[in-house]
């Protein structure tokens, strides 16, 4: 036997050292700045009030893992920009800080899911499910599909942060990239840093429509977190920290998967060791 654990100790400490080297490599590679990507798939939500930062972390969630990233707010102002019938509905709720019909935003994201090539690497969700009805609905559409949803996170902030937040925001429409203009200002003033093109402020980005988009949260989102809580799939950030923080709480999470991963790949090698002596 104490041959036995010194063989698994020693095996250990290779696995480890190894893992350690791999994760050296990789920062150094990177810079330690992008992203790095990889070919997991991921299937997943971010749940948050308004201004907890879920568009300003999903782009780099779906640089990282190369899937969509289907914000059902980007989605309806789109409808809004093009004047649509169901544009010219949205937008007076929207503004009133209400929630479009679960059956309109459930069949937008079944449709993207059944015909955008990039959700076949996966998905982000941003702002759906933002009811129990919603959240039920996404687990229909994905039952159907034999999958199961890998990550339910919750951004978690107070709400009197929000409101320098949510005022400050500027927005590229066309990307649906955010800046701010005191905690991430675009390099010219007003200007997209990508294309070159005008910043705009939401036209529900001020104090007042804000009070009622965090009321709607509190009545109709909270229950969506315990919905989550009881799959076992919830996890919760502090949302408060600066941008980078929270990306980094987001990759632990990440690296949570791969860590449980590892250890049943280990444990099923070392199991193996012990079976055969
Ligand atoms: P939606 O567009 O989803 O708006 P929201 O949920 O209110 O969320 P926001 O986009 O305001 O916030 P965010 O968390 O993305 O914050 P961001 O990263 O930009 O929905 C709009 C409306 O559409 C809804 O009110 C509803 O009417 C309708 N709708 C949408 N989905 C629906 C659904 N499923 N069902 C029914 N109706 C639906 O950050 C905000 C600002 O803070 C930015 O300026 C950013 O630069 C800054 N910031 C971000 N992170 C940090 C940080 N860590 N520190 C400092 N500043 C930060």
């Amino acid at each position: 036997m104490g041959y036995l654990d010194d063989e698994v100790k020693h095996l250990r400490s290779v696995i480890e050292g190894l893992d350690g080297r791999l994760k050296a490599l990789e920062t150094k590679a990177t810079g330690g700045a992008a992203p790095k990507k990889t070919t997991e798939e991921i299937r997943m939500i971010l749940i948050g009030p308004p201004g907890a930062g879920k568009g300003t972390q999903a782009p780099k969630i779906k640089e990282k893992f190369s899937c969509c990233h289907l914000a059902t707010g980007d989605m309806l102002r789109s409808q809004v920009a093009k004047k649509t019938p169901l544009g010219r509905e949205a937008k007076k709720i929207m503004d009133a800080g209400g929630l479009v019909s679960d059956d309109i935003v459930i069949g937008m994201i079944k449709e993207e899911l059944e015909n955008n090539a990039e959700c076949k690497g996966g998905f982000i969700l941003d702002g759906f499910p933002r009811t129990v009805p919603q959240a039920e609905g996404l687990d229909a559409m994905l039952r159907s599909r034999n999958q199961t949803l890998q990550h339910a996170v919750e951004l978690q902030i107070d709400d009197a942060l929000l409101v320098a937040r949510i005022t400050g925001r500027l927005v590229h429409p066309a990307s649906g990239r955010s800046y701010h203009t005191i905690f991430n200002p675009p390099k010219k003033d007003m200007t997209d840093d990508v294309t070159g093109e005008p910043l705009i402020q939401r036209s529900d980005d001020n104090a007042e429509a804000l009070k009622k988009r965090l009321a709607t949260y509190h009545s109709q989102t909270a229950p969506v977190v315990g919905y989550y809580k009881n799959t076992g799939i919830w996890k919760a950030i502090d949302a408060s920290q600066e941008p980078g923080q929270v990306w980094k709480s987001l990759l632990a999470i990440f690296d949570g998967d791969k860590a449980k991963a590892s250890s049943s790949i280990g444990g099923g090698i070392l199991s193996k060791i012990a079976h055969r002596s």
